[in-house]
């Protein structure tokens, strides 16, 4: 954390992330991570999350949001640091052997498979212990009828907005503890928006613990417990999500859209 940020009264010094990350389900603990040799897109980034809380990540485009999200999930090679899940070190394990861990990861584009039906999708997402398939399926079917009602229909002609509730349909289906979010409400009408973030949080009332990265600073620092701002791959900024909203720094620097709201 440099001088310059910590002059902000919302920036937790790391000691101080540190000892408060102590006991969360999963935390990632100075990360360095990159696709290429040589570069680094993560840069000593700290992150946890408590059980049932629901962490935001924002901060302008290009900053790693998806890229932390991504070395959670094991798609992207942590070169240094760790990942724990309940005090197990997960870190670079492969994303099917997290999914079994109980981690579901929602990507931010490409998330359904357009040819099959909504069933099919769901299903996909529960291949690993098929017989739970009924019960995951109805759990999925109570928080989103619109997916019971219509799971004949093939996901390829549903809305934007449609095919993000069966993205985050399919990935509940495991029954994960941990839900990673890439930008749900990305490129869906207001309306869609209000719908992702109102399921988001109902999901997260279910005891998921939810990290969310999100392009809409204002609704996600709205509903979530805690967010962090994240800028060149480093967390510049962690408070709670009340806190970063009202806050001019992070306002000025970081959240244009937050200052014209
Ligand atoms: N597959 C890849 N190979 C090489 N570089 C990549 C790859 N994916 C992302 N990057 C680079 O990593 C950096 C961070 O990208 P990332 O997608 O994590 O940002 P982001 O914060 O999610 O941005 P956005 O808000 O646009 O989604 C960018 O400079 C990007 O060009
Ligand atoms: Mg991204």
């Amino acid at each position: 954390m440099s001088d310059e940020t910590s002059s902000s009264n919302v920036v937790e010094g790391r000691d101080a992330h540190l000892a408060a990350a102590e006991g969360a389900l999963v935390r990632a603990d100075d990360l360095t991570a990159g696709y290429l040799p040589g570069v680094n897109i993560l840069n000593g980034c700290d992150l946890y999350a408590k059980q049932g809380e629901l962490v935001g990540i924002i901060g302008p485009n290009g900053a790693g949001k998806s890229t932390l999200l991504k070395s959670l999930f094991g798609l992207v090679n942590i070169r240094s640091g760790d990942v724990t899940l309940g005090g197990e070190k997960i870190t670079n394990l492969k994303a099917d052997k997290l999914v079994a861990k109980g981690i579901g990861f929602v990507p931010q584009t490409n998330n359904v498979f357009g040819t099959l039906t909504i069933e099919e999708n769901l299903e996909v997402g529960i291949f690993l212990r098929p017989k739970r398939f009924k019960e995951r399926f109805d759990f999925v079917a109570e928080l989103f009828p619109a997916l019971g009602q219509r799971r004949k229909q093939r996901a390829g002609s549903l809305s934007g907005g449609e095919r993000q509730m069966v993205a985050m349909g399919r990935a509940l289906m495991m029954e994960p503890s941990v839900l990673l979010l890439d930008e749900p409400s990305a490129g869906l009408s207001p309306a869609m928006q209000d719908e992702v973030f109102f399921r988001t949080k109902q999901i997260n009332e279910t005891g998921v613990t939810v990290i969310m990265v999100e392009q809409n600073a204002r609704r996600c620092l709205q509903i979530c417990d805690r967010g962090y701002v994240l800028d060149q791959g480093r967390n510049a900024y962690t408070a709670s999500g009340r806190d970063l909203m009202h806050d001019p720094k992070v306002i000025e620097l970081y959240l244009g859209t937050l200052a014209r709201a």
